[in-house]
């Protein structure tokens, strides 16, 4: 179910309301009142400017507010800032490594549960939603793809000259039948998203960057692949092997799965370039 698209169905249990007006405060299109008994309410001309976001319902304090028929007793509760441990994410994000060689063998299905589940929470500009997230959810399907790529690029390499070393060594890989795109992965995620959605570009990186840390707590290695990525949207055949929806198209590509070689550190890096705007 599209929430964003659905009717809104604003609703406040007048018994629970502290009439604190932090819903009609947080609201982004402005579109929450407060009644003549303090009590909110979203008058019914100004529902078509919601943007689907349901901050009202995560910011009452007292489980008051509801839309779209949603039960906020229901909802995961936010952590203590105590609780959440700011180091153990640092922690992951420094030793998060590019992953390239995988155990050629699907991850267990309640990871990929897992992270399918999570992709519900990617946000998106203007809360647009407009992403589609097609999974090689299996290695054999995987395989499949692979083989595509591999044979496609056996027939386009053969035209291009080993004008230098590099490209040389790259040709006589492709013409092995090494996976020079995929690293042998058993599974990848390719975002897709909306034509018209307002942020496509950023949108699908955004979900990556979730996807990347969400899977590495989870034990995962990933890969942000770019000539998967270039592969795809040369190959009409490939694309139509992961299903991509009408009126979608390919965003960026990740490749996954049980890693076989681990980092027991992380690395050394120079900072970027940092500067103050202040005085
Ligand atoms: C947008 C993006 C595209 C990438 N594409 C590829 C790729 O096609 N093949 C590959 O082996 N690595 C790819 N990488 C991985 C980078 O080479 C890698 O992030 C970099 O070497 C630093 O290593 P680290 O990720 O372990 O810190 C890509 C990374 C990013 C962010």
């Amino acid at each position: 179910m599209n929430r964003a698209e659905d009717r809104l169905n604003f609703r406040a249990d007048a018994a629970k309301c502290l009439r604190c007006g932090l819903c009609v405060k947080v609201c982004p299109g402005r579109i929450i009142r407060s009644g003549h008994d303090g009590v909110p309410y979203v008058p019914e001309k100004l529902e078509r400017f919601c943007l689907g976001c349901q901050h009202c319902m995560a910011v009452c304090p007292a489980e008051a507010v509801s839309v779209h028929g949603i039960n906020p007793s229901e909802l995961p509760e936010t952590l203590p800032v105590a609780e959440r441990s700011p180091e153990k994410l640092l922690n992951l994000m420094q030793t998060r490594r590019s992953c390239r060689f995988y155990k050629h063998e699907n991850i267990p299905a309640e990871k990929m549960k897992k992270l399918m589940e999570m992709t519900a929470w990617v946000p998106t500009g203007c809360n647009s939603r407009g992403l589609h997230f097609c999974f090689a959810d299996d290695k054999n399907v995987m395989d499949a793809i692979r083989t595509k790529v591999s044979a496609n690029l056996q027939k386009i390499v053969k035209f291009i000259p080993p004008f230098n070393s590099f490209v040389a060594g790259y040709k006589k890989k492709i013409l092995a039948g090494d996976d020079i795109v995929f690293w042998n992965a058993p599974h990848m995620v390719v975002v897709c998203v909306r034509k018209n959605a307002p942020c496509r570009k950023q949108d699908p990186f955004i979900a990556l960057s979730y996807f990347e840390l969400y899977a590495n707590a989870l034990g995962l290695g990933t890969l942000w692949c770019g000539i998967a990525d270039g592969a795809i949207r040369l190959m009409p055949s490939v694309r139509k092997m992961l299903k991509i929806p009408a009126g979608y198209k390919t965003g960026y590509v990740m490749l996954f799965g049980e890693p076989e070689v681990k980092f027991p550190r992380a690395t050394m890096q120079e900072p970027y370039g940092i500067s103050s705007a202040g005085i």
